[in-house]
């Protein structure tokens, strides 16, 4: 299949990095489409621990052509740090191409964004104050400075210093504390240069790619559920993890995807604030969702913080097969479930006296519901080993199955552990 997007199912962390990394041995181009370094992308490799925020996940195989399509905001320091990393424990990025399209992040982004999550007082969306949501909003207002900017230092140099100046002046007269104007320029102005031999036309180096036979994957960051358009507004991201933001992200067209797989948890998490139906909270709540973060080591990569933990939610996958025409779904962390004494699954919502056929559409609507359960026995027994579907424990293999009839698309991939080669493939 030339063209695979991997989305996430949930609230993102679902361990897509782990699954790309999977999908990229049979991948020439492994193409990010949104987000910037919000993310963080956890590859296990043996005694090696990769974590990445703006790096595609592919970029650790030979073969690959990492690429950060129009779709993402750019942190340059972030990303030489990433680079720098890499390349100090052997992994070339040479050959990394960054969209001329794709807008950078500065500063007084992330100064904006505290200040904005400062002002909304118990109402925070939480988010990772890497300065993601004002960026995007200076994409919306046609005033970002684009990665193509860099290819012409003397303009880039005095659109850097207006953008500077403005946005220092607004920022003081709006309470913040002021931006360092001179040392932003000095300071960006070299990042710039070294940016400058990584920058393409994506776009055609993408369809030229195709047309020469390659298999092309696009990496979404978050998740179906922080879309800026269909996630839990306003606690979402700024941008379109969604499979349509895979398009708008690389420009490749829907017709050139065939393969669109969701990355799904075997139970959910959440970072940061918004509605959770299936969250794990309260007695005896509290010591299974305790649990189940310690088990799962649910701390956020990028900001360390505990993710919120809760059942798989069914209703929550059935919206994400609609709202990216997902063909499968990857499972992932059903390991985890180990030693737990019984697991369960949510395959409804109750809202008073009616059960409800579709997601809800408001917020409100999903803080009320009442998710519906089916539970099942543990299976008591460790599944780190486990390669094939029917040497899993038949309780596993029959949470699986339900999983997979709820949702309505196969479930290809099944994660047993952390590391590389931890997975089975299930159909
Ligand atoms: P992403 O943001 O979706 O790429 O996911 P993260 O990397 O933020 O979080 C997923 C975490 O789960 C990472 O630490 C992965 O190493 C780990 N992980 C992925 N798949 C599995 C699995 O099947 N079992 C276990 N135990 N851990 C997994
Ligand atoms: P990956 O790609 C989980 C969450 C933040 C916050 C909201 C908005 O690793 O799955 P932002 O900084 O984007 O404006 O924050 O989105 N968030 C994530 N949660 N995984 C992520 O990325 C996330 N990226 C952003 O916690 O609730
Ligand atoms: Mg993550």
């Amino acid at each position: 299949m030339p063209v695979t997007v991997v989305v996430g199912a949930q609230w993102g962390d679902e361990g897509k990095a782990k699954v790309i990394d999977l999908l990229s041995k049979d991948h020439g181009y492994v193409v990010r489409y949104q987000g910037g370094h919000n993310a963080g992308h956890t590859v296990v490799v043996g005694d090696e621990r990769y974590a990445l925020q703006l790096i595609p996940s592919g970029i650790l195989y030979d073969h690959v052509v990492p690429v950060i399509a129009n779709g993402v905001v750019v942190d340059m320091p972030t990303l030489f740090t990433e680079m720098d990393a890499l390349e100090r424990r052997g992994i070339s990025c040479e050959r990394l191409m960054v969209s001329s399209h794709a807008h950078l992040i500065f500063p007084w982004h992330q100064a904006w964004d505290a200040l904005a999550e400062a002002g909304r007082g118990e109402a925070k969306i939480g988010t990772t104050l890497k300065g993601i949501g004002p960026a995007y909003a200076d994409k919306a207002r046609r005033v970002g400075l684009r990665a193509g900017d860099v290819l012409d230092p003397t303009s880039f140099a005095a659109a850097l210093k207006e953008r500077a100046a403005v946005e220092n002046a607004l920022l003081v007269a709006s309470g913040g504390a002021s931006i360092d104007v001179d040392a932003i320029v000095a300071q960006f102005v070299v990042f710039a240069a070294r940016l400058a031999p990584y920058v393409r036309d994506t776009v055609s180096e993408l369809h030229e790619a195709l047309a020469a036979g390659h298999q092309l994957l696009l990496e979404g960051a978050q998740a179906t559920f922080l879309d800026l358009d269909h996630g839990t507004y306003p606690y979402v991201t700024s941008s379109n993890p969604t499979a349509g933001g895979a398009c708008v992200g690389t420009g490749l067209g829907p017709r050139d995807i065939d393969r669109i797989v969701g990355i799904t948890k075997a139970y959910t998490t959440r970072v940061g604030a918004g509605p959770f139906p299936t969250e794990l909270v309260g007695d005896p709540g509290g010591d299974l969702g305790d649990k189940l973060v310690d088990i799962g080591r649910e701390f956020g990569t990028v900001t360390g913080r505990r993710r919120r933990p809760g059942w798989i939610d069914c209703v929550m996958l059935r919206q994400a097969v609609r709202l990216n025409s997902l063909t499968e779904l990857a499972l992932t962390k059903l390991d985890v479930f180990d030693t737990f004494e019984s697991v369960k699954v949510c395959t409804g919502y109750r809202l008073g006296d009616s059960v409800l056929a579709n997601y809800p559409d408001r917020m409100e609507l999903l803080a009320d519901v009442e998710p519906i359960y089916a539970e099942f026995p543990g299976w008591n027994r460790s599944l780190a080993d486990i390669r094939e579907p029917n040497d899993l424990p038949m309780e596993a293999q029959d949470f699986v199955r339900l999983i997979e009839m709820e949702v309505g698309v196969p479930i290809r991939i099944v994660g047993v552990g952390a590391e590389r080669d931890d997975y089975l493939l299930w159909s």
